[in-house]
């Protein structure tokens, strides 16, 4: 077994939806149970020592949902902000938000600024919330921001290398995941983190994400121990 220590694992939540829908319970109450279980996972991980937990739990094509929804989730996220911002002494969490914050609510992005700010110091796990994300608009918003640094003359385009523009990317100073899971037994990367994943594990779990626990990330870890990861190398 490698002793290679997992410091990022990230995360597809999928199949709030389906979990809801089993049980003859409106989508929203898919999506609670779904925070429930993101609040539980994101404790385990501090406990285990993990550096890193990055969620997927806004993407920039989920406004394509019908507007309840989308009202719903935005709710649901306004909610889950809240309590860390009001629980902030009783935990060890730090909390960031990846994505591109232009389309949010000010009333959104502000308990972001606040919540940010409030766990920055912690010593905890860093929960990324990737809100308003998509890994193609992050490359994109990225391009752009070495245009303008090229066009300033702070950066000249024989210095664009893959370490520079990995800096530039809403990731900047989070390492690349080891290990990233999805739910739900669908086998699709959905835009997610596109440039960091290069070489992370994948790990498709059949369970919707309301029903994950702790054991299953046991399980993934025990199971990523034993897989042979290599770099392309051979
Ligand atoms: C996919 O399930 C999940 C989402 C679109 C959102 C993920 C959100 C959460 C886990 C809850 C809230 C998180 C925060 C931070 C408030 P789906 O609805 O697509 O599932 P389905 O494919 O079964 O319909």
């Amino acid at each position: 077994m490698k002793k290679e220590k997992i410091r990022h694992i990230a995360i597809i939540m999928d199949g709030n939806g389906r979990w809801a829908k089993k049980r003859l319970l409106p989508n929203k109450l898919g999506h609670r149970e779904g925070a429930k279980v993101l609040k539980k996972i994101t404790e385990y991980c501090d406990e285990i020592g993990l550096q890193y937990l990055t969620v997927y739990a806004f993407s920039t094509e989920n406004w394509n949902r019908s507007e309840k929804e989308v009202d719903d989730l935005m709710a649901l996220l306004s909610e889950f902000l809240d309590e860390y911002i009001s629980n902030n002494d009783k935990n060890n969490i730090v909390i960031k938000v990846i994505g591109d914050k232009n389309r949010l609510e000010k009333s959104i992005v502000e308990k972001i600024c606040t919540i940010e700010k409030l766990s920055e110091n912690k010593k905890g796990v860093q929960l990324n919330l990737a809100i308003n994300y998509g890994g193609r608009d992050e490359i994109v918003r990225s391009v752009k921001k070495i245009c303008e640094d090229v066009s300033r003359g702070k950066v000249r385009e024989r210095e664009i290398t893959e370490k520079l523009f990995s800096s530039y990317l809403d990731t900047k100073e989070i390492i690349d995941p080891e290990i990233l899971i999805r739910t739900s037994g669908e086998s699709r990367v959905s835009n997610f983190l596109l440039w960091q994943i290069a070489y992370t594990e994948i790990f498709n779990i059949k369970k919707l994400w309301p029903d994950f626990n702790k054991k299953d990330i046991d399980e993934v870890i025990k199971e990523f121990k034993n897989r042979n990861r290599t770099f392309g190398e051979r």
